[in-house]
Order: structure tokens, then C-alpha cells, then sequence
């Protein structure tokens, strides 16, 4: 097959350096909106079958051109594209994979009664997808993308399932940095700053952001972690695909306080808008426009420069609670992967690959007829057990323990 991976950043160099060994890919390119960095990556990767592309993912004409020919294209740019890049695909008649969605798709406010939820806007999309007989597999990462498996796996297993809980957590330090983000800083920005969805007591919820401070017990060498709620894409599928009287389902991530505090204040004073507005430089007397957000990030190392950095361990993974036979039952699933091994292995750190590696599962399923689902869907539609088998095809490591006191 021929795929293009879209995006060259922390995710899209780690999908692309394991596509690129994988038997059902016979073509692959690099593309992004610089050239140089999807050069580079071609470079380091040094297969004679890759090329690279630039290709701006705000332009559906463009993308139209270039994905004909094109089997999939899995998107690792950023999420607020994701519209514009599935309109190209399905101009070109091709498939699609991403592993984020637009949570600003909706603008509701802690508080709000919620109607529908961001990734709704994506899922609406299923009719015309399968009329022209195509599939969009949405957010298969790690989370979203493997914490869903993991619902769906546990879900299979109980009578009534009463509560899904993602927790992500990381116990890494990143040297000569106080604070870095190893993935995309502006989705980080944005899950942080949005008021975090959730579904509690059967209806969706907005929580104020980094709320529900809790300590979850990350298996070791991760260990307890201190997390809180922010706005991720779990909470926008799970409840409505899990089924099985779904009672309660939110989302909780391992960060600094005073990080989720800086982007609380951040908002108020609109620093995290990702709209440009006019600056005026007091040393050029010119007027230039740019985006607040631009600034922070910029602020900000690039994650995939992070990789020889970072020292410690990811944990992420989905808590699945519910009735068995009349008995309580459940389980922690979670993949777990130390920074420093993965370095030495991959040269990426664990949060591209357990980002990344997803992907190349999917497609590979995919590839080889095993998801032959059309339209646009989550992964927690699709029977979980084979998607656990193939993790190890690509090192992904999975665990699970039990979750539920007597
Ligand atoms: N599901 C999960 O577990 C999970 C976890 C982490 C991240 N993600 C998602 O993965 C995606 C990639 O994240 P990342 O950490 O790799 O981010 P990143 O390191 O910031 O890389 C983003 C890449 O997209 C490119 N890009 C940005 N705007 C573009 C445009 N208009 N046209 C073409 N290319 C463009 C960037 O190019 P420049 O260098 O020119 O900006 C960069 O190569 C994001 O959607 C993120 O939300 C998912």
C-alpha cells in the first residue's frame, strides 16, 4: 500500500520510522508544511521506498492533489486540520487514520448543558464515508487509541460496566528543562485550558479544567502520581459507543500544578488563543501579527528534539469496573514503557512511541483485511482482542491488574 504520513513532529517521525519497516507498506511519504524536517526524517530513516512531501494541511485543494494515489493517510499534524484533511481524502478517494481531535469544535463552558460533543462533528461524517465506500479510524494513539481498546476490552468482559477511568501518568524528569511537554505543546495547551468533559451519573458534564486532583496508583516503576481532569477525547466516544449502562467516564493526566495554574491564568488573560492578533514592537516601531499561543510554545523545546532527554517512565490505561454474575469486577489495562529503554531502542522517548506505534497497528490491521469496517469510527467499536494481539508486533507492551476490591 501506499501511505503518507502527514506531520514530521514528535509522533508523526516515530510512525513514520516504523511504517517504513512494515511488509504492507510498499510506498511511503513524508509530508508537512516544511520541507526541510520531512527531509530530514527521510534522511534518517534511510529506506529507499520514502519520500518526502511539503504539503500544508490547511489547504483541502492541495491535499486533494496530493493523496491522489495515495491508499491511507494517517494525520499526526495538529487536530484543529483534521476537517480539512478528511474533506481532501474523501475528494481523493482515500482512507484515514488520526490519533486527536479538535476539541474546540464546541464551544461549551464548565457548567453548560452539553449537546453534542466536539468529536460528534467528526463521527457525523460516517454516512458519507461509507457512501463512498472509505474508512476513518479516529484517535488510534495511545490516548486516545489504546486507553479505548482497553474500554472496550474490559467492557466485553462484565455484565454492566458502571465506570471507565483513563489515567495517564509519568514520572519523568527532562534534563536542563524545569518543564517541557514531550508531545505537541499546543494540544497540551489546549486540553488544559478547555474546560474538561466528562460523563458522570449517565450525562456528559464540563468540569473546570485541571479539577478532581486525585493520587492514581500507576503501577511500578511509575508509581502514584497525582492527577487531575482535563479535557481529552475519551470522554467524547466512550459513552457513546460503550453501551453496557455506562454510568460514569472521565479523564485524569499526571502534571505540574502550577503548569495547569499558569494556563488557567494564561486564558483569562487570553494568552492561549490560537488566533493571531496584532503585536506591536516597541524597538521596530512595526505592527506584526501572531498568535499568543505561537509565543508559548515557542517558549517551549521541540518534543521530538526531547528524546535523549528524558528520564522515566510513561504509564497510560483505562480502569474498567462494572458486575460480573452478580459480583463486582475490574481491571487497570495499561501500556508502560520506560523513556531511557525506548531511547536506546527506537532513539525516540515512550511518549512518540506509544503514540506512534498504535498507528502502525492499526493500519497494518487495516492492510491486511482484519479492520474492514467503512466509515468514521472510534477504536472501541472494534473487537479489542485482536488489537491486543498485534501489540507485541510493534513492542507495545500491555498489562492489566486486577481493579476491584471484594
Ligand atoms: N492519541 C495520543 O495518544 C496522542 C498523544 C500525543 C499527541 N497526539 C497527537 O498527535 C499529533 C501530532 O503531535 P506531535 O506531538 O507530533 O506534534 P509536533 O511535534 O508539534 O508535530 C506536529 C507536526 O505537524 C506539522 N504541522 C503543523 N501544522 C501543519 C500544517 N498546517 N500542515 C502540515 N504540517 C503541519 C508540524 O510542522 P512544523 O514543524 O512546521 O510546525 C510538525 O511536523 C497531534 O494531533 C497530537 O494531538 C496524540
Amino acid at each position: 500500500m501506499k501511505v503518507m504520513v502527514l506531520g514530521a513532529g514528535a509522533i508523526g517521525s516515530l510512525t513514520a520510522t516504523l511504517l517504513a519497516r512494515s511488509e504492507q507498506v510498499d510506498e511511503l511519504v513524508v509530508a508537512s508544511r516544511r520541507l526541510p524536517p520531512a527531509r530530514a526524517l527521510v534522511k534518517k530513516i534511510g529506506k529507499k521506498h520514502l519520500t518526502a512531501k511539503q504539503l500544508d494541511a490547511d489547504k483541502v485543494g492541495d491535499m486533494t492533489k496530493a493523496f491522489k494515489g495515495v491508499d491511507m493517510v494517517v494525520n499526526l499534524v495538529l487536530p484543529r486540520f483534521n476537517l480539512k484533511i478528511m474533506d481532501a481524502c474523501v475528494r481523493a478517494g482515500v482512507h484515514y487514520l488520526d490519533t486527536a481531535t479538535d476539541l474546540v469544535l464546541t464551544e461549551d463552558k464548565k457548567g453548560d448543558r452539553i449537546e453534542r460533543t466536539p468529536e460528534q462533528i467528526q463521527l457525523d461524517r460516517d454516512d458519507l464515508w461509507k457512501d463512498h465506500d472509505l474508512t476513518a479510524m479516529l484517535g488510534w494513539g495511545c490516548d486516545p487509541g489504546l486507553t479505548n481498546v482497553f474500554a472496550r476490552l474490559g467492557a466485553d468482559r462484565l455484565d454492566r460496566v458502571d465506570e471507565i477511568l483513563v489515567r495517564d501518568g509519568d514520572n519523568s524528569t527532562i534534563e536542563g528543562y524545569e518543564f517541557a511537554s514531550l508531545w505537541s505543546a499546543d494540544t497540551l495547551i489546549e486540553e488544559v485550558q478547555m474546560d474538561a468533559l466528562a460523563y458522570y451519573d449517565r450525562r456528559f458534564v464540563r468540569l473546570g479544567t485541571a479539577e478532581g486532583e486525585e493520587v492514581f496508583p500507576f503501577p511500578d516503576p511509575v508509581g502514584p502520581q497525582t492527577v487531575y481532569n482535563v479535557d481529552h477525547e475519551e470522554s467524547n466516544t466512550l459513552p457513546l459507543f460503550i453501551g453496557k449502562g455506562l454510568r460514569n467516564q472521565d479523564f485524569k493526566i499526571s502534571l505540574p500544578k502550577e503548569f495547569a495554574e499558569f494556563v488557567r491564568i494564561g486564558k483569562k488573560w487570553g494568552m492561549t488563543r490560537a488566533e493571531p492578533i496584532p503585536v506591536r514592537s516597541k524597538f521596530y516601531n512595526t505592527t506584526v501579527k501572531v498568535a499568543p499561543r505561537d509565543v508559548m510554545t515557542a517558549l517551549l523545546p521541540v518534543p521530538v528534539d526531547m528524546a535523549s532527554k528524558v528520564h522515566g517512565s510513561t504509564c497510560v490505561g483505562t480502569v474498567v469496573k462494572g458486575e460480573k454474575n452478580g459480583k463486582p469486577a475490574g481491571w487497570f489495562f495499561y501500556t508502560m514503557m520506560s523513556h531511557d529503554d525506548c531511547y536506546q531502542k527506537y532513539g525516540y522517548h515512550a511518549v512518540s512511541y506509544t503514540t506512534g506505534a498504535p498507528p502502525v497497528v492499526g493500519f497494518e490491521m487495516f492492510a491486511r483485511h482484519e479492520i474492514t469496517r467503512r466509515g468514521v469510527f472510534p477504536p472501541e467499536v472494534l473487537d479489542p482482542v485482536p488489537i491486543v494481539k498485534h501489540l507485541p508486533d510493534w513492542d507495545l507492551p500491555y498489562g492489566e491488574r486486577p481493579e476491584v476490591a471484594a
